[in-house]
């Protein structure tokens, strides 16, 4: 055959088909997201994220530890309080379960770097993500509260807030409440195209969130939507936001290619609880080679365009890398 151009030249060998590899990945790249409740000596597995744990502030250390010498450098707390009423009060208390694990992470780990989700689900009694009126979700009222979270999870030692709740305007009074506390330095990465999305069943298992009426759709996008998407990312960036995040992951990266593209803010991506559940339920009953999949998961996100992926998998995905099996 007289064939000039032979794309197959550049895939014989493991050496060069590295060479000219197009995305590559980074461990600087990856952040774990990680349940703290209260309570003592508390590990608690998740029955529908097999792998992954609920922990108490004595616990935690050792899964902390693992992390950074596997090489992830930042972590995201999520907190399961105790006591949950309609307006999430423990979300904001100086010594609510997430400013405790702050304090304490930061204390036992000053290199890590310290991400909380804000947002007022885990804590109201009603389980969704702000102040109800009537059976509505309002706005404004939740926007206060949730500035005055984010502004406890700095105080305690808090690099950087990612407030996940979608209410409208949230961005900016979290940027005038952090700038007028004189915290101007702390990055806001905003969940800021969140679609309302089935992928997130097991998380709401995990954190015990699910909404006890109704669903998040008043707040959360419709995955019918792409432009949509853009808008609440151009919003959120007029609003200061530094880091805009798509989620969930693999059945939008499309979105993530958009954003991405349209902004030069660094983009994050969260491959959620669902999309680890159905990999794990794979492998366990042998359809899928778990590792394999995983990579290729991550590998997908990050040529879509994210510079940061949020993943229950990060230590295993780190330790690929040092393999070789990405990057
Ligand atoms: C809180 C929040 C959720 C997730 C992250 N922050 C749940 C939700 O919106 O219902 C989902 C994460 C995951 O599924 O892994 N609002």
């Amino acid at each position: 055959m007289e064939l000039l151009v032979r794309p197959r030249r550049l895939r014989n060998g493991e050496k060069l088909r590295k060479m000219v590899r197009e995305t590559r990945a980074s461990k600087s790249s990856l952040i774990y997201p990680m349940f703290v409740k209260e309570g003592e000596g508390v590990l608690e597995e998740i029955p529908t994220m097999p792998g992954q744990f609920r922990y108490s502030l004595d616990t935690m250390d050792k899964k902390l530890e693992e992390l950074v010498k596997a090489g992830v450098p930042s972590v995201m707390f999520f907190g399961i309080p105790d006591h949950k009423d309609a307006c999430g009060s423990e979300a904001y208390n100086e010594n609510g379960i997430i400013q405790r694990a702050v304090r304490e992470a930061k204390k036992q780990f000053p290199d890590l770097y310290i991400m909380t989700d804000v947002c007022l689900c885990e804590y109201t009694d009603h389980g969704h993500c702000g102040m109800l009126k009537g059976e509505y979700v309002d706005n404004d009222s939740t926007v206060d509260l949730l500035a005055k979270t984010a502004l406890s999870h700095v105080q305690a030692g808090a690099d950087m807030v990612a407030p996940s709740d979608m209410m409208d305007g949230r961005i900016l009074a979290m940027r005038e409440l952090l700038d007028s506390e004189g915290y101007v330095e702390t990055p806001i990465m905003s969940y800021a195209v969140k679609y309302a999305s089935a992928f997130y069943g097991p998380f709401r298992d995990a954190a015990g969130s699910a909404p006890a009426f109704g669903d998040r759709k008043s707040y959360q996008m419709d995955p019918h939507n792409r432009r949509e998407g853009l808008k609440e990312a151009m919003l959120d960036i007029d609003e200061g936001a530094d880091i805009i995040m798509v989620k969930p992951a693999l059945s939008y990266l499309d979105i993530i290619r958009e954003v991405k593209d349209a902004t030069d803010l660094p983009i994050a991506a969260y491959s959620v609880s669902g999309e680890y559940a159905m990999l794990k339920a794979a492998a366990k009953l042998g359809y899928m080679d778990e590792e394999r999949t995983m990579c290729e998961m991550a590998i997908s996100t990050f040529r879509a365009g994210a510079d940061l992926y949020l993943t229950y998998y990060a230590k295993e995905i780190a330790e690929c890398i040092d393999r070789g099996l990405i990057g």
